[in-house]
């Protein structure tokens, strides 16, 4: 079996890690990396091929950043040319980043099968970029691996046939738990009592009125607690755009993109989280360490029913109430999820080597 596994951003690096793993046991399996080069730099790339033992991409497209059309775009006209090339029986998407979208598309025009991990999540926000690659991406694979039941009635909703769907867990747990242990060991950024701070979504950082509404929440829970946040790139540049000024917030440390690693470690050993990000409020979940999403909706509901997740948006008052009761040791506690196991790798791997 010839597979392609296409890999763009971040979240991608770490739930391909265990996939490859895995698919690197099976002689009669060939998988082909391709880095779309949507992340591209040491910190959002580089490190974590190092510290997730992911092999050198194959094949890296060096798109980089642009506009939604331009990246899609450049993406599909680079990858058409490696699928003429290789003529895989199968590509593999992950996620919901513009790099799925374009070579599901792709894929698709050349009428070659599809296999999307992390299938039929949904937020029902279509002004959300990443809905819009998940429901175009769900519409044309072939194979939806699912990570939570949920997923399933989504998908049956917008007319997916049931034996396309399988439910199989979750690659960035199974990414995490192999992993957990290596990161609880390494040298700690931050000590004493803190949360950690994530942002990059349009939606919060791109409009001046959310960041500086988020910049007012953040700057009345730093005067509770301390705060790590390692400023993602897009919000680094709008936060500078914008002008804000951040320095008068003593308790707030800002830090460049952290790696796998320490970023877990900085999880692990933090009172919270406040985050806007989708895989971060599966990883805390698993973690048991209390997250607050700063969203209004969220495609992973199961992490609110079944784990530590708090859906707030941006509103201070619901924000300071939860963060008081956690500080006072009232937090939501994992109650587990099923199949979030460790081995859904295995159980993509099983399903494909009885299709192809
Ligand atoms: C993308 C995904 C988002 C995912 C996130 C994880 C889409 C539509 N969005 O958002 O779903 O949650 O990745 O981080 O696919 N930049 C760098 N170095 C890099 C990469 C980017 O400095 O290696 C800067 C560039 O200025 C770029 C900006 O970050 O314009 C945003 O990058 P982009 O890939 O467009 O989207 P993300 O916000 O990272």
């Amino acid at each position: 079996m010839k597979i392609i596994s296409v890999v763009g951003t971040r979240p991608n690096f770490v739930k391909i890690a265990s996939f490859i793993k895995e698919t690197s046991k099976h002689k009669d399996i060939q998988n082909i990396l391709v880095h779309t080069g949507q992340h591209y730099d040491e910190k959002m790339s580089n490190s974590f091929f190092r510290e997730l033992s992911i092999p050198q991409p194959d094949i890296n497209l060096g798109i980089g950043s642009g506009s939604h059309a331009e990246q899609t775009a450049k993406i599909m006209i680079e990858f058409e040319k490696v699928l003429l090339k290789e003529v895989p029986d199968l590509v593999i998407v992950v996620g919901d980043v513009n790099s799925a979208l374009a070579c599901a598309l792709t894929a698709s025009k050349l009428n070659i099968k599809i296999a999307h991990i992390e299938a039929g999540l949904r937020s029902l926000d279509r002004s959300m970029p990443e809905e819009t690659n998940r429901v175009i991406v769900d519409q044309i694979s072939d194979y939806l691996f699912i990570t939570e039941r949920d997923a399933e009635k989504n998908l049956l909703n917008e007319s997916i046939n049931s034996s396309k769907i399988f439910f199989v867990g979750n690659l960035m747990i199974d990414t995490l738990l192999m992993h957990k242990e290596k990161a609880s060991k390494i040298k700690q950024i931050a000590s004493g009592d803190y949360a950690v701070l994530t942002l990059h979504r349009p939606s919060n950082v791109d409009n001046k009125e959310s960041l500086s509404n988020l910049l007012g929440i953040i700057r009345s829970i730093q005067s509770r607690t301390k705060i790590l946040w390692p400023i993602h790139p897009r919000t680094k540049k709008k936060v500078e755009s914008f002008n804000f000024n951040l320095k008068e917030m003593e308790n707030l440390t800002i830090v460049e993109p952290l790696g796998y690693l320490e970023f877990m470690n900085a999880v692990m050993n933090s009172k919270f989280v406040l985050t806007d990000s989708g895989g971060i409020q599966e990883e805390t979940t698993v973690l048991n360490i209390p997250c607050i999403t700063l969203r209004e909706n969220t495609e992973r509901p199961i992490t609110c029913t079944r784990g530590t997740n708090y859906l707030t948006g941006i509103n201070k008052k619901v924000i300071l109430g939860i963060v008081n009761e956690i500080i006072k040791g009232n937090a939501k506690e994992y109650q587990g999820i099923d199949l979030w196991d460790g081995k859904a790798a295995e159980r993509i791997v099983s399903i494909l080597k009885n299709e192809f």
